[in-house]
């Protein structure tokens, strides 16, 4: 252990990072022993690169971006029944399994607990995770299979939401539910110092929802849709109560186009709303940030009158199993958001901030979706597929995320 602690201290010394062996000598043993795995499974040369790049915008001048074809789901017409006959084939056979991403801290909706337990008032008072499972469990029957369900779930999150199903009797579906934890990345704060947390131990948050890939192949997730027989993963977010994970036509699209990835588009409210859009960038499938585009740009339209960079990406998307498998074994950029982190300074003190004081780097889901070659874009009705719950009150709320879901839902 000694040698293993010299070691230890010559990197934080060369990283100037010695602050986080401030409290070591005070510390229990087993909390000694948690630290100085944290710090070994600390890539200190990226967080380097992190701090010195926080000001660099992630796109470059020299990124071509260009619109992508879409394919309106209300336009398909005798098309529609071609490609919903191909996916229910695919379904039927057992290869689709559907992925929830739960991992995020629900900051702006402020509920005490994982997100996926919020219930959102509806009469029958039943959790976003619940609504999810009713529509995989309905699903499942229509289609006369066990479609599994992946929950990628944080930290941070991971006991409390797993007690929450253990409590609900995994509402009937244990054998097809399967969690798996996302990766961390420290905090850091303006010095570009990893911080502590009030534990003493290195203050980690969750990698973002672009970590969903890699921690589907580390977690050994995507081993097991293989033996499961899966070739075709929905991947989605916790919080939008209207997710179609299981979509025949998007999958039809997807085999008949004979691309490993597609994704679900509405169209923007306006040309400024504050969305991604899916576009190309450098000839590559992407989504490109309303922040990244200019006004001339964000207002363009082709000759039927839509919005070149009009399809919102609301994180409905499919992949083939060996995208997953591209996509998680190449590194993603990261974008920093600069955060409130309560934190242990360097005389031991908890601080807890008033305003925001620490840097967390997040990647991004869309950012890998260059990592395929092309990708087919399904637009499909706002109201009928996407009734977000982020914020407490007004909009994409959980009184905006009600009313849809009564009255699109067929299930309640
Ligand atoms: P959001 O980006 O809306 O974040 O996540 P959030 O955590 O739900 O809410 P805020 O921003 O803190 O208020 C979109 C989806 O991605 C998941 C979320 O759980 C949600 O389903 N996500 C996000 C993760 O699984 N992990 C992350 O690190 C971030």
């Amino acid at each position: 252990m000694d040698n293993n602690i010299e070691e230890i201290k010559y990197t934080l010394k060369k990283y100037g990072q010695e602050h986080l062996l401030n409290f070591y000598d005070t510390m229990e043993e087993n909390k000694q022993k948690k630290l100085l795995e944290q710090i070994e499974n600390i890539d200190f040369e990226l967080i380097k690169s992190l701090y010195s790049n926080i000001n660099k915008l992630q796109i470059s001048d020299n990124d071509k971006i260009e619109p992508i074809d879409f394919i309106d789901k209300y336009k398909l017409n005798e098309k529609y029944k071609y490609y919903e006959d191909i996916g229910k084939k695919a379904i039927k056979a057992g290869k689709l399994a559907c992925v929830t991403m739960a991992g995020g801290q629900g900051t702006r909706l402020g509920h005490n607990g994982p997100k996926g337990t919020f219930d959102i008032g509806l009469d029958s008072h039943k959790s976003l995770f619940e609504l999810l499972c009713d529509y995989i469990k309905e699903q499942s029957k229509k289609y006369d299979v066990q479609i599994p369900w992946f929950i990628m779930t944080s930290n941070d999150n991971n006991n409390d939401t797993i007690e929450f199903f253990k409590k609900n009797k995994y509402f009937g579906y244990e054998k097809n539910i399967f969690f798996f934890k996302q990766g961390e990345l420290p905090m850091i704060d303006t010095e570009g110092k990893i911080l502590l947390g009030e534990d003493g131990l290195i203050k980690l948050a969750a990698d973002g929802h672009g970590g969903v890939y890699e921690s589907l192949v580390k977690s050994g997730m995507v081993e097991k849709m293989k033996q499961l027989g899966i070739e075709w993963v929905f991947i989605g977010g916790v919080d939008n109560c209207l997710v179609k994970m299981v979509d025949p036509v998007l999958m039809g699209i997807a085999i008949d186009k004979n691309v490993t990835a597609a994704g679900k588009s509405v169209v923007k409210a306006n040309p400024h709303e504050r969305v991604g859009a899916f576009c190309k960038k450098n000839g590559k499938p992407s989504v490109v940030e309303y922040s990244e585009i200019t006004d001339e740009m964000a207002e363009a339209t082709d000759e039927n009158g839509e919005l070149l960079y009009g399809e919102s990406h609301i994180l409905c998307n499919l992949f083939n199993i060996s995208a997953i498998e591209r996509m998680g074994s190449n590194p993603l950029p990261y974008h920093c958001a600069f955060k409130k982190a309560t934190f242990k300074d360097k005389d031991g003190n908890i601080v807890k901030p008033t305003s925001p004081n620490a840097y967390k780097f997040e990647a991004f889901l869309f950012d890998a979706f260059g990592e395929v070659d092309d990708m087919a874009i399904f637009r499909v009705k706002r109201e009928e597929e996407f009734a977000p719950v982020k914020n407490a009150e007004g909009v994409d709320s959980p009184e905006t995320a009600r009313e849809l879901y009564n009255k699109f839902n067929k299930l309640v």
